[in-house]
């Protein structure tokens, strides 16, 4: 019946491309919720630049924060990244004025998810994050609904696209870090300080996500035992390989008697398991479950497309009318859960 009035805030590789998919798959995705889509308002940076898609129905916002509150959208989408700032003062403003908000912003959720989670109770609205975590991969409704009759022991995985897509290179091609590195921003995977990604913390944002919805812990990312791929050689790669090894970086969150143990760190996966077979800009992510035993979810875990995909799943839920608790249980369960025990350093 009604449009939903979409407001996008940010319109780089991910932001373009939700514009885009938006625009291609209008028909269906009205079809399917019953809703049209209209992107009503958009705000980035410049204005001007070309991005290969037509948003001049769109009126532009200079200020993020003015998009979020304004009257004539009903989803607002931020797509801008980073902790704090605009991005923080955006999503806080738009779900102040009561309206839903999608976001792809894993270090925001990870810092602020609590906080904000109690913000979109109080005020009614959704609050999404299906593409916060492994991109295209929908982890985030699968942990949350489809194995909410499961006791999680355990969820890890490759969550990081560019260190995959840099490691997975490095022994294919021979190439140099440095070089796979420039390519992964070429391509619109790297965040915009790639030091998250390398550094390993990008992968400690989801894995905290992730274990939030997992096992109902409070979100804390610091105090993850973080170890990133920024000391790994060509030589380490080759190595391994000879001893039957591949190099991967994961994020490992399971339930232990001292409580859920969260960390990231380069891990040595024989090659034969599945794991070592995921290549390139690929993640994987397996939960070990009571019920179904071990599932694995494999698929692109970062790129415009692929991270649009699960923004426009969001928002077509959202038209749908469907507001899930953000982290799967009411917010006052989730204050009152106990934070990961403090890590120990394990090496790789
Ligand atoms: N920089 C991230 C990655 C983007 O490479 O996985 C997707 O979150």
């Amino acid at each position: 019946d009604k449009v939903l009035r979409v407001g996008i805030a940010g319109l780089g590789t991910v932001g373009a491309s939700v514009a885009r998919l938006l625009g291609a798959q209008a028909k269906d995705l009205a079809a399917r919720t019953g809703r049209a889509i209209r992107i009503a308002g958009v705000s980035a940076r410049d204005p001007g630049r070309d991005r290969g898609v037509d948003l001049s129905g769109a009126a532009f916002f200079a200020d993020p924060v003015a998009l979020a509150r304004s009257e004539d959208i009903d989803v607002f989408v931020e797509l801008i990244g980073g902790e704090e700032g605009a991005a923080r003062a955006s999503v806080t403003a738009a779900l102040q004025a009561g309206k839903s908000v999608v976001t792809a912003n894993k270090a925001l959720l990870a810092k602020h998810g609590l906080e904000l989670a109690q913000l979109a109770e109080q005020t009614h609205a959704a609050l999404a994050f299906e593409a916060s975590v492994a991109g295209g991969i929908p982890i985030v409704k699968t942990l949350r609904e489809g194995l909410a009759g499961n006791s999680v022991a355990r969820v890890y995985g490759i969550l990081n696209g560019t260190c995959n897509y840099i490691l997975s290179r490095m022994e294919l091609e021979g190439l140099s870090f440095a070089e796979c590195l420039a390519d992964a921003q070429k391509l619109g995977y790297a965040e915009a300080d790639p030091t998250f990604d390398i550094g390993g913390f990008d992968t400690a944002h989801k894995l905290a996500i992730l274990a939030s919805l997992a096992f109902g812990v409070k979100l804390d990312a610091d105090n993850i035992s973080i170890e990133g791929i920024q000391d790994i050689s060509l030589a380490d790669i080759k190595a391994a390989a000879e001893l039957g090894f591949r190099i991967k970086l994961l994020g490992v969150a399971q339930r232990t008697e001292h409580g859920v143990e969260q960390r990231v760190h380069p891990t040595m996966a024989p090659l034969s398991s599945p794991i070592a077979q995921v290549m390139g800009v690929t993640n994987a992510v397996t939960v070990d479950a009571d019920a179904v035993n071990e599932l694995t979810l494999v698929g692109p875990g970062a790129g415009g497309m692929a991270t649009a995909s699960a923004v426009v799943a969001d928002i077509a839920d959202i038209a749908r009318g469907i507001r899930s608790a953000p982290f799967g249980l009411p917010v006052a369960h989730l204050a009152a859960a106990e934070k990961s025990p403090m890590q120990r350093h394990e090496g790789g």
